[in-house]
């Protein structure tokens, strides 16, 4: 039997490698296309792309940012010992041996001897388990100015504000639960990576954010040119009692009651934050990475980036389906339909990628209770 008959090779975009006992997930696809398509955008804007991968398991980003992203240069670093021997196989059969080196130790190290030698890079993929938090403020150390930074988080629990004390330990925020939860994991990381950049007397600007059912990631380009965004750093109120979703500066916290609520039964909101409260994506680059997409025929990653693009500056929540049939006490409204007369009635409307039975709007749930009872009538009538 030959060597590449008794391995089982797998194949994602270029990229041909051996698995192993790493940890590898196809359907985290998505997140690494994106990351790629990123990466391709910034070579060409910039001429040139070194890459850290600090957690790269088997190697596949180390691969693709090589072979499809066209890296000059990459730095595969995983801690585990046993993944060594994997990675130095899998990465001398698709890169030149000038244009990577292979590392095994803690990213944190990694990120600071970088820091100690002036050896910044233009892309830090952190593909960590967990919260992120303990990369979060010093993947910056690895960071250009001017660089990408792509962080995930995997503890959808916290973020999702099922625990909330863990959420101030790890974000600095307290996460409460709420029907727009999933967007809410993005928005925590990019606050946090905003607070921690300040602190560095820096700033990030949001690139992209991503959720795929079980992760988070998010794209930012470190800068010191950006101001301090305090307008966008705040909190999200929610009325469980009518659904209402309501931003709050700090000033505002004393006053978190729900405008909809009669005024003999005042309704406290319930406060999650502070978080990022501005745009989730940054449509200009987005349209660059679509171009990238549409060069390499990647039909379902344009068509995800256009779904992006019209939910970039909507507010930072959404208004699932099924709650509006609760709330309105009604079947829950058919989604096309419901958007076709929010826009009719002036409002701004999206789909999201987030949750695919919602939508995003600058209405209010009561706007869209009201849409969604005038789209019952019409089936019926
Ligand atoms: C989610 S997996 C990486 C998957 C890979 N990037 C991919 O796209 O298929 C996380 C990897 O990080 C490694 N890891 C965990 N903690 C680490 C640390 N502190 N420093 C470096 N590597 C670490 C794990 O051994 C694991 O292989
Ligand atoms: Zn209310």
């Amino acid at each position: 039997m030959t060597e590449s008959q008794a391995i089982p090779w797998h194949r994602e975009g270029r990229a041909e490698f051996a698995v192993g006992t790493a940890f590898y997930r196809t359907q985290s696809q998505m997140g690494r296309d994106l990351a790629l398509l990123a990466a391709a955008v910034y070579r060409q804007q910039h001429g040139e792309l070194r890459v850290l991968d600090a957690m790269t398991g088997c190697g596949v980003r180390s691969l693709r940012y090589g072979l499809e992203a066209e890296a000059d240069w990459v730095w595969a670093n995983e801690a585990n010992p046993d993944l060594q021997l994997l990675l130095i196989q899998n990465l001398a059969r698709g890169l030149s041996p000038s244009t990577y080196r292979i590392t095994g130790q803690d990213a944190n190290e990694v990120f600071f001897r970088c820091y100690q030698q002036r050896d910044f890079y233009d892309l830090v993929d952190v593909d960590c388990f967990g919260s992120g938090a303990p990369y979060l403020s010093t993947a910056l150390w690895a960071t250009r100015i001017g660089g990408l930074l792509y962080l995930t988080s995997t503890d959808t629990r916290t973020t999702g504000g099922h625990n909330p004390e863990h959420s101030v330990q790890v974000y600095g925020a307290y996460a409460r639960p709420h029907p727009a939860g999933h967007e809410q994991g993005g928005r925590l990381l990019i606050g946090r990576l905003m607070q921690q950049a300040a602190a560095q007397g820096l700033a990030i600007q949001p690139l992209f954010s991503f959720y795929n059912g079980h992760v988070h990631r998010v794209m930012v380009r470190l800068t010191n040119a950006e101001p301090w965004r305090g307008d966008q750093y705040g909190f999200l109120g929610y009325c469980h009692h009518c659904g209402h979703y309501q931003t709050l500066p700090w000033r505002q916290l004393g006053r978190a009651i729900c405008p909809e609520a009669l005024p003999d039964k005042p309704m406290p909101l319930v406060v999650s934050g502070p978080l990022w409260l501005g745009p989730l994506h940054d449509r200009t680059f987005l349209t660059a990475m679509a171009h990238q997409a549409q060069k390499w025929e990647w039909p379902q990653q344009q068509d995800l980036i256009a779904l992006m693009q019209t939910e970039a500056d909507l507010p930072p929540y959404y208004f699932t389906l099924p709650e509006m049939g609760r709330h309105g006490q009604m079947d829950i409204p058919k989604r096309e339909a419901l958007m076709r007369v929010l826009r009719d009635r002036g409002f701004r409307v999206s789909r999201t990628h987030f949750e695919p039975q919602a939508i995003k709007t600058d209405a209010t749930m009561a706007d869209c209770i009201a849409a969604a009872r005038i789209c019952s009538a019409e089936s019926v009538g």
